[in-house]
């Protein structure tokens, strides 16, 4: 009896106060993100959303190390791995924390639509068993679906061609495959990708950046998305595998070096072919039950309106999701300017009168 109360309490206290904590620490990072929106310089916002986000989570009651942190495509200012993140009281509970401070810095540099701040966090047996997995690459290719494709027989495949992949998906969404609608980064390397795709007839939606959340739109009911496919940042691969789980989807994932460099650096590390060429899916991804996935809007997109500020009052529109439940809320908070103290890692705690 008593066993099972404290488990309740524990479950309680990790996943639900975890999520109301972490959508504090993106939604700090949006406002301070917000004076950076459309002034063409990206590492001065990105620097303000990590600023803002390490502040936040080093306040956490968690024992938290980061295992996907940013950084390492732009050798930008960000929370590396390993780095120890929340009070780190003795008991507090150990969480893995992936962290994207701003998915679409160029987005946002330029006032785009589609930049978001992500967190996701799951407990962790020990620091040493992390349940968000470590990616060494830049890169990942990937391949998200939504839930209706997990369920009967029959699963897609990394290797398998794309007309074969996109006729399983018609016929799981009982569409025809010309009616498809297949989501993927506008990149040169892509070229191949997208003529095998518009040969089966499917349709294209291109997106500049943001990949995580281009990722999860076939998990969202009505984002109008059947499939995401192509090759991404590799951090926003685990970040969108967190999601997923959370939305009962599935993401493949497998490492893309980039060139022979790469590839060498990756086999140094402890990476031998069978390990860089092994497809990854959301589970082991983001492990285990206790996932919580949060993100709030910088600018508008079609998962998350962006920062509005009116006056002394800023608005922020967020998302948070639970793996166990498979509970997705959405946060409407209303900051009152004159009040809000952003606690900036770097100042220790700043009034935002002015964001
Ligand atoms: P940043 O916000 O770090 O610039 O990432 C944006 C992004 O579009 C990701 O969503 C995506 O995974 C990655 O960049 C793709 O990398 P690249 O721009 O090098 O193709």
């Amino acid at each position: 009896m008593k066993t099972h109360s404290n488990s309740l309490a524990a479950e309680f206290e990790i996943e639900n106060l975890l999520g109301l904590d972490l959508v504090r620490a993106s939604e700090a990072a949006a406002l301070n993100t917000f004076k950076w929106i459309g002034k063409g310089d990206k590492n001065a916002a990105d620097a303000a959303a990590t600023d803002a986000i390490r502040g936040m989570l080093n306040l956490m009651d968690m024992c938290g190390e980061c295992t996907i942190g940013e950084g390492i495509k732009d050798e930008a200012p960000g929370i590396f791995l390993g780095e120890k993140l929340g009070t780190w009281r003795p008991g507090a509970p150990a969480v893995s924390i992936a962290v994207d401070p701003i998915d679409g810095t160029t987005l946002t540099s330029k006032g785009l639509p589609g930049a978001v701040s992500v967190i996701a966090a799951a407990e962790t047996p020990s620091p040493e068993q992390r349940s968000l997995a470590a990616v060494p690459s830049v890169y990942m290719e990937k391949l998200a679906v939504g839930p209706r494709i997990k369920e009967g027989t029959g699963s897609i495949r990394m290797d398998a061609p794309v007309e074969q992949n996109l006729e399983l998906i018609a016929l799981k969404l009982a569409k025809r495959v010309r009616d498809l609608v297949v989501c993927l980064l506008d990149r040169p390397r892509h070229a191949e990708l997208i003529k095998e795709i518009r040969r089966t007839g499917a349709s294209i939606r291109m997106i500049g950046d943001g990949d995580i959340a281009g990722a999860i739109a076939p998990s969202m009911p009505d984002s109008g998305v059947d499939v995401y496919m192509g090759i991404g940042g590799s951090p926003e691969a685990v970040l969108a595998a967190a999601a997923i789980k959370c939305l009962g989807g599935e993401i493949l994932a497998r490492i893309w070096p980039r060139d022979d460099e790469e590839r060498a650096a990756l086999k140094q590390a402890g990476y031998d072919e069978a390990r860089i060429a092994a497809v990854h899916d959301s589970e082991q991804m983001a492990k285990g039950d206790s996932i919580v996935f949060v993100a709030t809007g910088i600018t508008n997109s079609a998962l998350l309106d962006g920062v509005r500020v009116d006056g002394t009052t800023a608005r922020t529109h967020s998302v948070v999701m639970r793996s166990r439940s498979r509970t997705i809320r959405y946060v409407t908070t209303y900051h009152d300017l004159t009040r809000k103290t952003i606690h900036l890692h770097s100042e220790g705690g700043k009034r935002i009168s002015d964001p």
